[in-house]
């Protein structure tokens, strides 16, 4: 599979077309919005094509072969069975994050969160009236793990924990060990989880252990997934829950149905089960090709940037930057890649304090697109060297 960086401009995209609006300037290299320059599966855009032909794009539907093709889904990725009632489909997973929030505190409820994190888990808890208790990540010799003290103090208080797994921006895909004893933890002190895994089909370590399939976690856990990070169709906002136990599933589905977003949207049911069914070698093929420019970039700092340290990279397509070493404080790190290097990456701190003198990079493109990007990189740091 030919995995070039495909030219976006003009497409209307956020990543390629919001650069003047996101970065002030429009003549840096778009690396930034977590989608990704590589086109969907030929399985997918023959499917879309075909339902196009029709001429009626009405309400649609949620059908058995959608539901059947996430249960299949579920026991190919993770080798788990799961029902077709547990599924419930959704326009997002922020939308999912937000209809949660509603649905298992009130207004006041604490909800535990680990910044730094993607944006949408504070500001949802925050324009909701609800709390946030943040149990800040640490970042030490190239890993960042879980404050286990501070997260159980914390669980205490919270009603609600919202967990990203694998993580965003970290890109760690926690390991059983951690997530059994954020379970635990969680289960001894009555706090619901809500899972947000849309990245879990992009696991590079070991592979991805759902939340609900560890001891106790079932009957407390809803699981918040998608095909739209895995196969790049993430403009067409559809996703789903998992949720085994059937009094938090009822109790979600009745917040859902207040927010009135019971029909599906018709492009995006047709790719997920074009992409379930027919995406799998597809994904194998690019899997390889991250984990290719992950490597590539990993070794480009080492022996020609080593001011920037590359961070375990479990899973997702985004690399966790260390760029502390540049000695620079984050407004002037922040300039220093959009004016100096002319990068669009995210910086560390818009995910929240703790993410200070970290960037965000997004390796989800051609292999040229990063090649040109190092080396912009290389030569702004060498300014700053001399
Ligand atoms: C962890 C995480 N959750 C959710 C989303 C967005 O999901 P959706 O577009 O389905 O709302 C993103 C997008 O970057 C993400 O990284």
């Amino acid at each position: 599979m030919d995995f070039a960086t495909v030219n976006r401009s003009g497409t209307h995209c956020s990543k390629w077309d919001g650069l003047e609006r996101k970065f002030g300037k429009d003549d840096i290299l778009p690396l930034w919005v977590a989608d990704m320059d590589v086109a969907a599966p030929k399985a997918v855009q023959d499917a879309m094509l075909d339902r196009l032909r029709h001429p009626v794009y009405g309400y649609r539907l949620y059908s058995d072969s959608f539901y059947q093709s996430i249960v299949d889904w579920y026991s190919f990725e993770f080798d788990w069975d799961i029902e077709q009632e547990w599924i419930i489909p959704e326009h997002g997973v922020v939308v999912s994050i937000n209809v949660a929030i509603k649905a298992f505190t009130k207004p006041g409820d604490a909800v535990l969160i680990q910044t730094p994190i993607y944006p949408p888990f504070v500001s949802s808890v925050e324009y909701n009236d609800r709390k946030v208790l943040d149990n800040k990540l640490l970042f030490k010799d190239a890993k960042t793990t879980i404050d286990f003290e501070d997260f159980e103090q914390k669980a205490k208080k919270a009603k609600l924990f919202l967990l990203c797994s694998p993580h965003n921006p970290s890109s760690r895909a926690w390991s059983r060990k951690e997530l059994s004893q954020m379970v635990d933890i969680c289960h001894h002190h009555g706090v619901i989880i809500v899972s947000d895994e849309i990245h879990s089909d992009l696991v590079f370590s070991a592979s991805h252990i759902p939340i609900a399939t560890l001891d106790k976690a079932r009957e407390i856990t809803l699981i918040l997934h998608a095909a739209s990070k895995t196969f790049n169709i993430a403009g067409l906002n559809t996703s789903y829950l998992v949720i085994p136990n059937p009094t938090l599933r009822n109790k979600y589905l009745n917040a859902h149905q207040k927010t009135g977003l019971d029909n599906g949207n018709v492009f995006g049911v047709v790719a997920l089960e074009a992409a379930y069914s027919g995406g799998k070698e597809w994904l194998q093929e690019l899997k390889e090709h991250i984990l290719a420019n992950k490597e590539y970039v990993e070794e480009f700092m080492k022996n020609r940037i080593p001011e920037i340290i590359v961070y375990q990279h479990d899973a997702t397509f985004l690399l966790w930057l260390d760029c502390r070493g540049l000695g620079l404080d984050d407004e002037k790190m922040n300039s220093f890649f959009i004016n100096d290097a002319r990068l669009g990456l995210n910086s560390g701190i818009s995910f929240g304090e703790a993410g200070s003198g970290f960037m965000r990079l997004n390796i989800g493109t051609g292999r040229d697109m990063l090649k040109n990007a190092m080396s912009r990189l290389e030569l702004a740091v060498q300014k700053i060297r001399a």
